[in-house]
C-alpha cells in the first residue's frame, strides 16, 4: 500500500468553513478569517480505494486542512505560511505518507514548496506538471467540441508569466495560429514571447489589458493567482471556449448567467482509477479529482517518492512525464464541469446554438 497526503484550504471561505462550523454562515468573512488563522492544521478525511489499472498497486491518503484563506496565503509573510504548511507535512509524516501535494494556493504562496520540502522528511509536489498536461488537453477538447480547429484559432493564456500558464502557453503555441499572452505586467511576459516567437509557429502578442487580450480569442486558458474573478461577460467573444484552471476561479459567475454563447470548462477534472473515495465533498463527482491531487496520487502509486514538481518552473518534459504516468495507471480526463455542473452533449449543443455555430 502506497501512502500520500494532500493539503487543501478553504476557497469560498464562508461556505467551506460552514461545512465544519455551521455558525460561520452568519459571521462576516473578516471574523471567520481571523478565527481560521488561529486553528492548527488537521486531517480532513481519509482517502481510500485507489488502485492502479496496470500494476494493481493500491494507495491510500489523507486530505490535510491548512487553516488559511486565499487572501492570507498570498498576503501573510511567507514564514507564517511555511510554518502552517510544515505542520501539515508533519501530520502527513506521522500518518506514514511518502509524499505530500500542495493544493490550490498553498503551492502559489512563497517559493512553490521548496522551503516546505527542505523542512520535511517526505517528498513534496505542487501538482503543477499534471495540471499543465490536463489543462492543455482539456482546452483542446473543449475547442474541438465547439468546432474550433486550434490550428486556425487565436489562443489567449491569462497568467502566462506564472508557473502553470507559462508551460501551457509553450504547448499551445506549438499548434495555434495566434497566441496572446495576458498578465498584469507585460514586461514579465516578454521573455516568454521571445521564446515562442523563436518556435516560428504562432504569431505572438503580449498585453497587460485583459479586455484587449481576450477580445479576439477563440480559446482561453486562464490560470492566474487572482483571489477574485477577473474575466467578465463583456470580455468574451461569441463562441469562445474558456478553460478555467485557477482556484479560486478566474471566470466570474456572471459569465454563466449572461453569456449562454460561450463555453466555460474547469481545467483538470480527472478520473482516478479503482474505487476511489475521498470521503470529502470538494464539488466534484465521485471518483474524480483535481489534476494537482492526481499528480500526488499517481507519483505515490508509482512508488516515486520524490519532490517531482517544486518551485516556480514546470518543464514540458515534466508535464509529459506525468501524462505518461497517468496513462500507465489509468488516470483520465473525466468529462467537463462548468460552475459545479456537468457539461453534457446538450450543454454543448445549447452553447453552439446560442453562438450560431451549426450543430455537429
Ligand atoms: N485545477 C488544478 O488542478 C490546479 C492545480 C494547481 C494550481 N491551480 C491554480 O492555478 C493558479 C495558478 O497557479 P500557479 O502555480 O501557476 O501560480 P503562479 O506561478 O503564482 O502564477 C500566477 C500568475 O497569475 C498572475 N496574476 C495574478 N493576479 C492577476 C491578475 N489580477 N490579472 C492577471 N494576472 C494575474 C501572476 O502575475 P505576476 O507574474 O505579476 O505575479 C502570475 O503570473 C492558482 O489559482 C492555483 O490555485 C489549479
Amino acid at each position: 500500500m502506497q501512502r500520500f497526503a494532500f493539503v487543501i484550504h478553504p476557497i469560498d471561505v464562508r461556505c467551506d468553513v460552514a461545512k465544519k462550523y455551521p455558525i460561520a454562515r452568519y459571521l462576516p468573512e473578516t471574523v471567520i478569517a481571523a478565527g481560521i488563522r488561529r486553528l492548527s492544521p488537521s486531517v480532513v478525511s481519509h482517502i481510500t480505494g485507489i488502485r492502479s489499472e496496470s500494476t494493481g498497486e493500491e494507495a491510500e491518503g489523507w486530505f490535510i486542512g491548512c487553516p488559511l484563506t486565499p487572501r492570507q496565503l498570498l498576503a501573510l509573510p511567507h514564514e507564517v505560511v511555511y510554518k502552517k504548511l510544515i505542520q501539515c507535512g508533519k501530520i502527513a509524516e506521522d500518518l506514514g505518507a511518502g509524499i505530500m501535494g500542495l493544493g490550490a494556493l498553498t503551492s502559489v504562496a512563497g517559493d512553490g514548496g521548496i522551503t516546505v520540502a527542505e523542512n520535511l522528511n517526505i517528498a513534496v509536489t505542487t501538482g503543477n506538471s499534471y495540471t499543465v498536461a490536463t489543462a492543455v488537453e482539456g482546452a483542446k477538447r473543449g475547442a474541438e467540441m465547439m468546432g474550433t480547429p486550434i490550428a486556425e484559432a487565436t489562443v489567449a493564456v491569462v497568467g502566462a508569466a506564472g508557473s502553470i500558464g507559462r508551460t501551457c502557453a509553450i504547448l499551445l503555441a506549438r499548434e495555434a495560429r495566434n497566441i496572446v499572452l495576458v498578465g498584469r505586467n507585460a514586461a514579465k511576459l516578454e521573455p516568454l514571447a521571445d521564446e515562442l516567437r523563436a518556435m516560428q509557429q504562432a504569431e505572438v502578442r503580449v498585453t497587460d489589458n485583459i479586455a484587449e487580450g481576450l477580445r479576439d480569442a477563440d480559446l482561453i486558458v486562464t490560470v492566474t493567482s487572482a483571489v477574485d474573478a477577473i474575466i467578465e461577460p463583456e470580455h468574451l467573444r461569441r463562441g469562445a471556449v474558456v478553460c478555467d484552471v485557477a482556484r479560486p476561479r478566474d471566470v466570474s459567475v456572471r459569465v454563466a448567467k449572461e453569456r449562454k454563447d460561450v463555453l466555460v470548462i474547469e481545467g483538470g477534472v480527472v478520473g482516478v482509477p479503482g474505487d476511489a473515495d475521498f470521503h470529502f465533498n470538494f464539488g466534484f463527482p465521485p471518483k474524480t479529482a483535481y489534476a494537482c491531487m492526481s499528480e500526488t496520487i499517481l507519483l505515490a502509486l508509482d512508488g516515486r517518492y520524490e519532490s517531482f514538481t517544486l518551485g516556480k518552473e514546470v518543464s514540458v518534459a515534466q508535464a509529459e512525464e506525468t501524462q505518461r504516468l497517468a496513462d500507465k495507471h489509468g488516470f483520465r480526463l473525466a468529462g467537463f464541469r462548468s460552475f459545479e455542473a456537468a457539461v453534457t452533449d446538450e450543454t454543448i449543443a445549447a452553447v453552439r446554438k446560442a453562438a450560431a455555430i451549426p450543430p455537429k
